[in-house]
């Protein structure tokens, strides 16, 4: 039996909770009133899951209500400590004071009661748009918890000058955080309006609280294993699964290479394969390669989702799941697991609920007690 189990957080998925109102909007409606939710990040710490940003459709007496999309005003956690199914999951809402954001990077930080790091994404609707400000959700280790702007930067003035970022591909380790790529426009900081690719990768050390942005030209544990790369994924691989580090690997999948000097357009923007793989050590920045074989993802494939699990004894597994093309402006509704270290693709049966995009998937681990 697997020891883990993939949630996901798919657009059409029902999640909502019985007691909520008809009639009135609420970022938990009632199971019948929701539709979707989508564009949200989300994370495990301890025993709950924690969602953020993203927008939702309901219904509202009865009929879907004509503006397109509503923002979701908080944080939502769920316990995972207990069974549920979509339909009678209990949702908790916590309170915000940032404005919600579609897709926002985030580095979960699990010292102490946990927590994690929000930054970049579009603000929802375009609504309440500011400047780059990085916020920080400290979780309290009972499902709630609270936001703080974050200025603890232990050199602030290098933060001061980083655009704030949207569908760059993220990652963390138990104690840095990654973010390489994306691109900026109106949506995602003030003062910008044609939507320009952002060129190298920004590292976080949780612990020291720096803050640096490398290009690929730099040498050393800063340089950026990409030019420009948009819409990727990147996924830690924890040492002692397969791959030779000591300190485990990101593995970055997908999205597009840019144009820096002009407006980015993914249509026309050559896609990253998903035979020739590219991993970096996140001590020391070293780059590789590693040439895959089996079920090939077809690409350009971007904003998709990933997570993965350790095979006991064996090796990682990462399970990747829809995602977009745009040169063909089509959706994929297939998964794939890549199991290393023996770098195989392969295609996993369809799931039924059709193509999804910018959604998010993490890995939830049971441990069974022997009765
Ligand atoms: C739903 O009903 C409430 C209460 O009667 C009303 O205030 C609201 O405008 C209605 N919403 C729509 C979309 O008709
Ligand atoms: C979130 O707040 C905005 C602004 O007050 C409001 O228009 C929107 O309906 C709220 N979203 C939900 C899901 O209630
Ligand atoms: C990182 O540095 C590059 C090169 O100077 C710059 O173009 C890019 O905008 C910077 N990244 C961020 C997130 O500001
Ligand atoms: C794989 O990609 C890297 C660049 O990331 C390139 O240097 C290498 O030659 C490629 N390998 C093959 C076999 O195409």
């Amino acid at each position: 039996m697997f020891p883990a189990r993939l949630a996901s957080l798919f657009g059409f998925v029902l999640i909502a909770i019985p007691a909520a109102v008809q009639g009135v909007r609420l970022d938990v409606p009632r199971v019948e009133d929701f539709v979707r939710r989508w564009n949200v990040a989300a994370t495990v710490i301890g025993d709950y899951v924690y969602i953020d940003g993203g927008e939702i459709n309901q219904f509202e007496n009865g009929t879907i209500d004509e503006a397109p999309v509503y923002q979701v005003n908080s944080t939502l956690s769920i316990d995972i400590s207990t069974s549920w199914t979509t339909s009678d999951v209990s949702i908790r809402t916590i309170g915000k004071p940032n404005a919600p954001r579609n897709a926002p990077m985030i580095w979960t930080d699990k010292e102490g009661t946990g927590g994690f790091y929000s930054w970049g994404g579009v603000f929802s609707l375009g609504r309440s748009v500011t400047g780059s400000e990085m916020w920080k959700f400290s979780a309290d280790g009972r499902g709630g918890g609270s936001w703080s702007l974050f200025q603890d930067f232990a050199n602030p003035e290098a933060f001061k000058i980083l655009l704030s970022p949207e569908r760059g591909a993220y990652a963390n380790t138990d104690d840095k955080g990654f973010l390489i790529g994306g691109s900026v426009w109106g949506w995602t900081q003030l003062g910008f309006t044609d939507t320009q690719a952002i060129p190298g990768m920004v590292s976080f050390d949780m612990r020291t609280k720096e803050i640096s942005n490398g290009t690929a030209n730099d040498a050393g544990s800063n340089r950026s294993p990409f030019e420009t790369l948009i819409g990727a994924r990147a996924h830690f691989i924890p040492a002692n699964t397969g791959t030779k580090s000591h300190q485990g690997l990101i593995l970055v999948l997908g999205g597009h290479r840019s144009y820096v000097d002009r407006q980015v357009s993914l249509e026309d923007s050559p896609g990253f394969d998903f035979r020739n793989l590219s991993f970096f050590d996140p001590e020391t920045g070293e780059r590789y390669w590693q040439i895959a074989t089996g079920d090939i993802p077809p690409y350009p494939r971007a904003h998709f989702c990933v997570t993965g699990f350790a095979v006991a004894g064996v090796g990682y597994d990462v399970f990747i799941f829809g995602g977009r093309n745009e040169a063909q402006q089509s959706h994929y509704d297939d998964a794939y697991i890549l199991s290393l270290p023996g770098f195989v693709w392969t295609l996993f049966p369809t799931p039924p609920a059709g193509p999804r995009f910018f959604q998010s998937v993490f890995t939830i681990i049971f441990t069974m007690n022997p009765h």
